[in-house]
């Protein structure tokens, strides 16, 4: 999407005085405004937030201010669709700058899946196939989702998605991320090379034989995160030999080999707290997106903390969310202009509900049955 250039007053501010602006326009709003940032937001946004998350929390923050009329969202375009989503009309959503994407969500689009489902349900009844589409991808596809009895899925909760699309139907197909939906589909026991297929969009039947297609039960799209392909399986062991013992975390994103290799995997919010918990000394190698990582090492100097990756690169659509564009679109805010606003057409946003509260239902009982079963095993 396009962003109309900055007025020229808000590139020519200094920093202090971009945060202190922001800051004053933020006192002047009071409750009227809720901050959200990503866990991959710069610094000088998260100093703003008044809550910060994964992609799942941040869904779930967005709704804990009814009585706010803007919601600005330090993220990415998906993400403040869903908070548009799931909060009720009279909150507006507002996204600083609407040139942050996502190179993955883009990657899918409703055509090609329309058009994939077709090819599935040609070989297949469509009442045995659930499509799940994960976070990162356009509202037409949740509400792709929503309308034929699948759901969405976050990385922090892939697991119990799939779990329960298996127990809806015999094959899932899995959008846009292969990675992760083939990381998590390993872990539940599918096997990668007889169970699975990746379709790719360009390619009748996605560039498999029919009889792949027949076997596999869990159809993978053919697309990725290039920030998290960037991890290899090489600087995990260029880690561990430069720093014996330590322990490496990465983002389900990244390829399998990759995740394999890990001591563990798992969201922002996982790899937070994996480290958080660590006791001091710990050194930890993490695979995840720089601005995450040295938030990290700053917050925990009794660790060592690193990238995995030695030429460290940002996810350049969460960074173009500037201290200036934020300054620009409280100060329109507070002088009564709606800048920015992300509103998904009513047609869209329905069905897209219907497969985000899926995903929120089968989400907190899972982790309510995980949290009965921690505390009776150490109770
Ligand atoms: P999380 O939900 O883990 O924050 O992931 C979002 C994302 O875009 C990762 O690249
Ligand atoms: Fe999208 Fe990757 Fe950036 Fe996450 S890190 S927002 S998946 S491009």
């Amino acid at each position: 999407m396009m962003q109309a250039p900055l007025p020229p007053a808000y590139s020519q501010l200094s920093d202090e005085q971009t945060h202190e602006r922001i800051r004053r326009a933020k006192q002047a709003l009071g409750e009227r405004v809720v901050i959200l940032g990503h866990h991959y937001q710069r610094d000088e946004i998260i100093q703003h937030a008044d809550y910060r998350g994964d992609s799942y929390k941040l869904a779930r923050d967005a709704t804990r201010h009814p009585e706010a009329e803007f919601i600005v969202f330090c993220g990415v375009h998906f993400m403040a669709e869903t908070a548009d989503i799931l909060t009720p009309y009279h909150q507006k959503v507002i996204l600083p700058n609407m040139s942050a994407g996502c190179s993955m969500a883009d990657m899918a689009n409703i055509y090609q899946v329309r058009a994939c489902w077709r090819e599935l349900t040609a070989l297949f009844p469509a009442d045995s196939m659930v499509p799940v589409t994960y976070m990162n991808s356009a509202a037409n596809l949740k509400a792709f989702c929503g309308e034929r009895s699948g759901a969405v899925c976050t990385s922090s909760n892939a697991r119990a998605i799939l779990e329960w699309a298996f127990r809806q139907g015999e094959r899932v197909l899995f959008f846009p991320d292969q990675h992760l939906g083939r990381n998590t589909g390993i872990a539940m026991g599918i096997d990668p090379d007889s169970e699975m297929v990746v379709w790719d969009p360009e390619l009748p039947l996605g560039g498999n034989t029919e009889e792949a297609v027949r076997r596999a039960k869990l159809i993978l799209w053919k697309g990725h995160c290039s920030v998290h392909m960037r991890f290899t399986r090489a600087q995990i062991e260029a880690a561990r030999k430069t720093y014996p013992g330590i322990k490496v975390v990465v983002h389900p994103e990244c390829r399998r080999e990759v995740v394999e290799a890990a001591d563990c995997n798992g969201s922002t919010e996982y790899i937070i707290k994996v480290v958080r918990e660590s006791p001091p000394g710990t050194q930890w190698a993490v695979g995840t997106e720089i601005n995450l990582v040295h938030r990290l090492a700053a917050e925990h100097p009794d660790k060592f903390i690193m990238c995995l990756d030695p030429i460290v690169c940002p996810c350049s659509t969460m960074y173009r969310i500037h201290p200036s564009y934020l300054c620009w679109a409280m100060e329109n805010l507070m002088q009564g202009n709606v800048v920015n606003q992300v509103r998904v057409p009513e047609n869209i946003a329905h069905w897209a509900r219907v497969a985000l509260d899926r995903m929120i239902g089968v989400t907190e009982s899972a982790r309510r049955a995980e949290a009965v079963a921690s505390a009776t095993a150490t109770g």
